[in-house]
């Protein structure tokens, strides 16, 4: 969709923002740029919507070379969030809002009201900020109006430059959730440029990251964080990134362990002598189609009538297998568990325990290596208390 072919930019005092830049934004995709101050990004940015252009290389947008379209067409297609938010101080909030689709060519009214719909989307309240001007707006307020006015025109790319940068982390937190929660249904073209790495992860499908000028790496944020490129990366993303690679990281079921289980429909009896002989505790406790309906102890069973079903106690700590390994954790923390299920629907497919959870982290993090747990030696040990 947005393609950087060896793009350099040189400002006419001789400074170079980018040097020999390549990556590409699929259709869809969100990637954020981070870096330290200065590193080109806001450059790289404007190079997209032709605010400034390369002096070397090619960018292209669905396959033409940008050099060869109108600015104002492009732009058109193209929302900008500006670092400063460039709202025009002598126009109300709502009309600041309202601009681009007025631009092209809505009646003001309709523009008006979805103005006011995308400001109460930004937790402004069109009602009381609507009719302000920028100057009696906070700078957090600012850059939600400017965030609100990118998104009135639906535009299928979005040029966000450090839009949640000036709000307190509550706010910001919010903003990431909701603007997230909105990618997922609108699925835009999004470059989002960010100082600070958690953001840049919790963002991106993928994060550039850029040295000074240039791109040290491309990739995953999983990938960013398991195997940096460089020492420079592994620098940027900070030595906790074990904590924020928990949260990029989806459960693999070639991690999970298989517990001993018993069948519902199995005489209680049985069940525990069986359990017994296998040396087991507890067993999870699966239908004939291998859904999973809780758990059950030995001592349970000890002279118990009937079959498991009656005597299988309900399982709380679990997660579905869509879920990442920081899921896994905090249920396991929740539920003081020493172990959870992982469920495809309500198909049981196997546990996490905190030994299988740390190999799969470590394995992440040292982005290659070997699976530390034998599967024939794995052992389940403790049981949920609950
Ligand atoms: N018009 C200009 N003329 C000369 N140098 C410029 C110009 N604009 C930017 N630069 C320089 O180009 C480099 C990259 O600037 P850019 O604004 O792209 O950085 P950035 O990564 O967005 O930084 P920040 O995180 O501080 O916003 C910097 O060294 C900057 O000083
Ligand atoms: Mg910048």
């Amino acid at each position: 969709m947005i393609r950087f072919d060896s793009v350099t930019k040189r400002y006419p005092d001789g400074t170079t923002a980018v040097d020999g830049l390549s990556f590409e934004v699929g259709e869809g995709e969100l990637v954020t740029l981070v870096g330290p101050s200065g590193c080109g990004k806001t450059t790289t940015m404007m190079m997209v919507n032709r605010l400034i252009d390369p002096t070397h290389g090619r960018i292209s947008v669905d396959g033409a070379d940008i050099a060869g379209v109108d600015p104002v067409q492009l732009r058109r297609r193209m929302g900008y969030v500006i670092q400063q938010t460039g709202l025009f101080p002598h126009r109300t909030v709502l009309d600041n809002t309202a601009t681009v689709p007025v631009l092209t060519g809505w009646k003001k009214a309709k523009a008006r009201e979805r103005a006011a719909e995308l400001l109460d989307l930004v937790g402004l309240d069109p009602g009381v900020y609507g009719s302000r001007y920028p100057e009696q707006l906070s700078g957090g307020q600012r850059q939600r109006v400017g965030v609100a006015r990118a998104l009135a025109a639906d535009p299928p790319v979005l040029l966000m430059d450090e839009p949640f940068g000036a709000v307190d982390p509550v706010v910001r937190d919010r903003l990431q959730k909701e603007f997230l929660r909105l990618q997922a249904t609108m699925h835009k073209t999004v470059l989002l440029v960010t100082h600070d790495i958690e953001e840049a992860i919790r963002l991106g499908d993928r994060i550039a990251v850029y040295g000074t000028g240039r791109i040290e790496q491309y990739d995953t944020p999983a990938s960013v964080l398991g195997a940096p490129a460089t020492p420079y990366v592994a620098e940027f993303v900070g030595t906790d990134r074990a904590l924020k690679q928990l949260s990029v990281t989806t459960i693999d079921r070639a991690d999970l362990e298989r517990p001993p289980f018993a069948r519902l429909d199995e005489p209680a009896a049985e069940a525990m002598t069986r359990m017994r002989t296998e040396g087991a505790r507890w067993a999870v406790v699966l239908d004939e189609e291998g859904e999973l309906h809780g758990w059950v102890g030995t001592e349970e069973l000890v002279g118990a009538a009937g079959t498991v079903a009656g005597h299988a106690r309900r399982m709380e700590a679990w997660v579905p297998v869509t879920g990442t390994l920081k899921d896994a954790f905090s249920e396991m923390l929740k539920h003081d568990a020493g172990w959870i299920a992982v469920l495809d629907g309500h198909r049981f497919l196997g546990v996490l325990t905190p030994t299988t959870l740390h190999e799969a982290l470590r394995r992440t993090i040292g982005g290659r290596g070997e699976r530390g747990v034998r599967r024939e030696r794995a052992e389940v040990d403790s049981v949920p208390t609950q």
